[in-house]
This record gives C-alpha cells, structure tokens and sequence, in this order.
C-alpha cells in the first residue's frame, strides 16, 4: 500500500471509530431488549483492559455479569470498583466476582460447578482473557506454550466446561471469542506458509479438533526443537499470539458448525471478533484505541443479535462489521 493508501486507510479506520463511538451511546430501545436483569454472563479475563470494559458496559445495559480473574485479591478490587459506578450514588448490584485461571483445567472445574450451584447456568460467555509476550517488532517464542496453553487451550477447555451450563432460551445462549485480525488463516501479510493447508482450513467439511490441535501442537514442537523460524510455515509476525488466535478462529467456526443443529430454545451462537489495536497492558499501551472502543464490538455482538436483527453463528466481526476468517 503506498502513502496516500495509508493515509487513506487510517481516514477510514478514524471514521469508523467515530461511528461506533457515537453508536455505542444510542441505547438499545426496549423492544430490542432480549436480556433482562436475570440474564447472567461470564467474562474471563476481566480486570483490566478490554474483558474489564466488556464486563463493564454489559453491567450498565442490565446484565448480571460474573467478573474474573487468576488473582483473588485484584478480582475483588475490581467489583468494589464496578459495585461504586452506579447512578446517584448508587450500588451496582448486578456484578459478582469468582477466581478463574483458564490455562488451570482444575480452576476451570471449580468455577463451572460454582457457576452451577449459584446460578444454574448462564446465558453469555465471552472468552476474553489472553497473553502476548511480544511489543512492536519483537517475535520471541520465549512464552509460545503459555500464550497456546492460555488463548487456545484455555478458551477450548472453557467453551467445553461451560457449554452444558448454557441456559435453554428462545434466543439463544451466546458465546462470543476475543480473537485478533493476527490469527486469520488468509490473512494478506500474516499467515500459515502451506497454501493448500490454508485450503484445506477454509472448508467447513475439512476442520477438525484434531486437525487444530495437530497444527499448534506442532507448532510448539518446532519451537521446542528450534525449528520454527528457519522454515516459512508460521505467520511471520508476533508468532506464537497469531498461531494461538487462528485456532481459537478456527474452534469457533467449528464449534459453530457442531452446535448449529440444536433445536430452537436450546439453540447456542458461537462468534468470535477482533477488537483492534487497543492501548491496554499487552500492547505497552500502543494502539489506536480505547480498551471502551475495543469492548464495543463485542457488547454488540452478544446484545445486538436477534429480535429485529440477524442472528450469527460461526461469524468474526470487528468494528461492528462481519469480515473474513
Ligand atoms: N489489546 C489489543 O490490541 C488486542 C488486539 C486483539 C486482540 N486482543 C485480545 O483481547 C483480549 C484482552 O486483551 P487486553 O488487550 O485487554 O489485555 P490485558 O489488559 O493484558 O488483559 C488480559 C486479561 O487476561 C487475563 N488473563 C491472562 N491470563 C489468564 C489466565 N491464565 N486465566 C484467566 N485470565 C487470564 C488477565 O487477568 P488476570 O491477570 O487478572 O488474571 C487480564 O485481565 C485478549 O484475548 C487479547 O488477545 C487484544
């Protein structure tokens, strides 16, 4: 892309930010309104950046929103902190906390039965929480089978764990992946190496668990056995993060696929979004973005859907906006 492309680019993307910014303050009007003050969501991840914005806005609509994080003692901070935003001084009440570490199968079983005991189920969950180890132009695979462990097996194990606690409803339990634009499978500059693996990733038909776990578990082996840069076979930038993403993309579209025949009232709507480049703790701060503006789409997605709108299922959005795998 030459100069004035880019400039023509960052034009577009600073318009859009504006829209949704705008957007985000129309409220949805009560007709559209599917949730209620007993619709319970679950956001990993959240005491800061993005899951913490997420959470935030899903509480300010009237959802009741389960608050997460590995570090009791932050996770508390935090719910004092949402507990004191109400209006007029006000308490918000519609806001709980419970200790989760994802990349720990064993916290993961704690809180489903948690959730099970205290709840009977749940409506959204947003698999928000993720490691990066890399700023700017670094590509270190120091941490590759932490960031694998927490953005993919992490997000798998959660998604299987909670699934049978996602409460039966006429407008669908939702489940929504925070991914990134780094994991697309044909993405123009970042990308697997093999064109016909690509291929073979885009056919609905062709996608496995296994054929996803086979993939990063061999990624993780070259990077054990030092082999993974000398070939061209991974995506080229922040590595182990694109990998990790790709195939939490490419768990959505299958889980999508696997869920999409369950009858009505028990229907489940899996989608994953890219927030954009958002200025929180895992990019040093850099970005173009607000961690509010980053939530946005997310918010939209797991409300916005149904009613007098079109229900997704299998789809990754970013700003607001359905693009490609
Ligand atoms: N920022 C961006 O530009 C950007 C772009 C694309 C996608 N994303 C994605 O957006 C999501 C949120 O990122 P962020 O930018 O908001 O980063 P962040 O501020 O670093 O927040 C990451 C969150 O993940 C949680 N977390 C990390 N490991 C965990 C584990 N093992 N178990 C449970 N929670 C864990 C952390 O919570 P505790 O430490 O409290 O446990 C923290 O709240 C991530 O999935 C990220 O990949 C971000």
């Amino acid at each position: 892309m030459g100069k004035r492309g880019k400039e023509l680019a960052r034009e577009r993307r600073q318009k859009r930010l504006e829209e949704i910014s705008y957007l985000r303050q129309v409220p949805y009007p009560q007709n559209e309104r599917w949730w209620n003050s007993d619709t319970v969501a679950v956001v990993t991840g959240s005491s800061q950046g993005i899951g913490y914005e997420i959470a935030h806005q899903l509480i300010g609509h009237g959802v009741h929103v389960i608050i997460t994080s590995r570090d009791e003692v932050k996770g508390r901070e935090i719910l004092c902190k949402l507990r004191r935003e109400g209006e007029d001084g006000q308490t918000v009440v519609n806001v709980e906390f419970h200790r989760l570490d994802v990349a720990d199968e064993s916290s993961i079983m704690e809180f489903a039965e948690w959730v099970k005991v205290e709840h009977c189920g749940i409506d959204i969950l947003i698999n928000n929480a993720g490691v990066n180890f890399n700023f700017g132009s670094e590509n270190s695979v120091e941490f590759a089978e932490k960031v694998i462990l927490t953005n993919y097996v992490g997000t798998k194990h959660m998604i299987k764990a909670m699934m049978p606690l996602m409460k039966p409803s006429i407008h669908g339990a939702r489940i929504l992946n925070v991914s990134s634009r780094l994991g697309r499978v044909n993405g123009r500059r970042n990308r697997l190496g093999d064109a016909r693996l690509r291929e073979e990733l885009t056919k609905p038909n062709c996608l496995s668990e296994d054929l996803i776990d086979t993939i990063v578990n061999r990624f993780v082996e070259q990077v054990k056995d030092g082999s993974w840069s000398s070939n061209q076979q991974w995506p080229q930038m922040f590595t182990d993060y694109s990998v990790s993403k790709m195939a939490v993309n490419l768990f959505t579209r299958l889980m999508a696929k696997e869920v999409s025949d369950r009858p009505e009232g028990l229907k489940i709507h899996i989608n994953c979004y890219c927030p954009g480049w958002v200025k929180t703790s895992m990019t040093n701060w850099e970005g173009n973005m607000e961690a509010c503006d980053g939530a946005d789409t997310g918010v939209w997605i797991v409300l916005g859907m149904g009613l007098s709108h079109p229900i997704h299922n299998g789809k990754f959005f970013a700003e607001r906006r359905q693009i490609s795998f």
